[in-house]
């Protein structure tokens, strides 16, 4: 039977990121789950240019964009405790809610920005808060941290905008040829470049600062990538491991979306004891960054049988056919478990 909850969720959607149309259809997704279990649901829309909109329409019509004309201006009230909804149409209209959740990807929403809103509020959030939500999209701080924690990491170089192109260019013979460049800070594949020699190397980085003011050059860890969804707070249980298979490049923007050239299997074609490893490393690095709620752990797995991190989303895709929900449905957990499972974690007090 499906859990209910006496509870008023805020949910969150779109904002000032690259990322914007891929929350709409996650928010989608996550309003159709959350609405018949909980007590009122109040979709809070965050447009491109970051106006906020309390929005009144079918949350299935989000993804196709013209949700702002169902949208009412809005703000928060960040008094400790009560935090409330303050409508901006003139009708002074507040609503209350018990918790918040975002479902915002990259800068602005994922990164602990809108974190920070509802922890000086006191409002609990469903997912990572400040600290984990910041260190994850800190794809630099993340792996050194994952390292002192135990796990492999690829040999990385970060630069700042005041580098000289000597410096990154030595850096780039050390790590060898190919390597990726990276903004520090940045998601969906956006800015990212496999550079296969010299000659490519400027306009990679010229791309990466596009994107931060820090960036990275990443040694290309031969094999392919591996992910693990991981939910909980103190007990933390995993999805079964997936794999991107590629059939060229990597997993830009346009494969991540498209799949045309790549596949995802789940559970990935690989040994039980070398999925059961990449969970136990996926846990570890949950809990070095001191995430909470759920988050997807991405990893390489190596010709060679090593397991080295790649990075943490902290609100990874969440459409019926995203990654995360799919490896906890190959464990049985279907969405609607999966959501209420999370609410639930997340308005526990840790
Ligand atoms: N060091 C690396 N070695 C091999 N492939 C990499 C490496 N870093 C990134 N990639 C490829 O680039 C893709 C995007 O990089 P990633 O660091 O995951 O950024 P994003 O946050 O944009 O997903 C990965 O899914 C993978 O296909
Ligand atoms: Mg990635």
């Amino acid at each position: 039977m499906q859990q209910s909850f006496d509870k008023t969720i805020l949910v969150l959607f779109g904002g000032c990121s690259t990322e914007y149309e891929i929350s709409l259809q996650s928010a989608a997704s996550v309003l159709g789950t959350l609405t018949p279990m909980v007590r009122r649901v109040l979709p809070v829309g965050i447009t491109r240019e970051g106006r906020w909109l309390r929005y009144l329409g079918d949350p299935s019509a989000l993804s196709e964009n013209h949700w702002q004309q169902a949208g009412i201006p809005c703000t928060l009230t960040l008094d400790r405790g009560s935090c409330r909804l303050l409508w901006l149409d003139g009708s002074g209209r507040q609503e209350t809610f018990d918790a918040a959740f975002p479902v915002l990807h990259g800068k602005n929403g994922e990164d602990g920005t809108v974190q920070g809103i509802f922890e000086l509020a006191g409002v609990p959030l469903i997912g990572c808060g400040v600290l984990s939500s910041a260190l994850c999209m800190d794809k630099d701080r993340a792996h050194k941290l994952a390292a002192l924690a135990g796990v492999a990491v690829p040999k990385s170089a970060v630069f700042r905008r005041d580098a000289s192109p000597d410096d990154i260019a030595g850096a780039a013979e050390t790590l060898g040829w190919p390597l990726f460049v990276k903004p520090v800070r940045a998601g969906s594949s956006f800015g990212i470049s496999r550079v296969e020699n010299a000659g490519q190397l400027p306009d990679a980085v010229a791309e990466a600062f596009r994107h931060d003011c820090e960036i990275l050059l990443e040694e290309a860890v031969p094999g392919f990538e591996v992910g693990c969804a991981v939910l909980g707070n103190t007990e933390l249980i995993t999805g079964a491991v997936d794999e991107i298979e590629l059939s060229k490049g990597f997993f830009n923007f346009e494969e991540k979306y498209t799949l045309k050239t790549s596949a995802i299997h789940c559970p990935a074609r690989i040994p039980p004891e070398k999925a059961a490893e990449i969970q136990a490393a996926a846990k570890r690095v949950y809990r070095a960054l001191g995430c909470r709620v759920f988050a997807r752990v991405d990893l390489f797995l190596t010709p060679d049988g090593r397991v080295i991190f790649n990075e943490v989303n902290t609100i990874p895709g969440f459409t019926a056919h995203s990654r995360y929900p799919g490896m906890m449905r190959a464990t049985g957990l279907e969405l609607p478990e999966l959501v209420a499972k999370m609410v639930e974690l997340g308005v526990q007090n840790t």
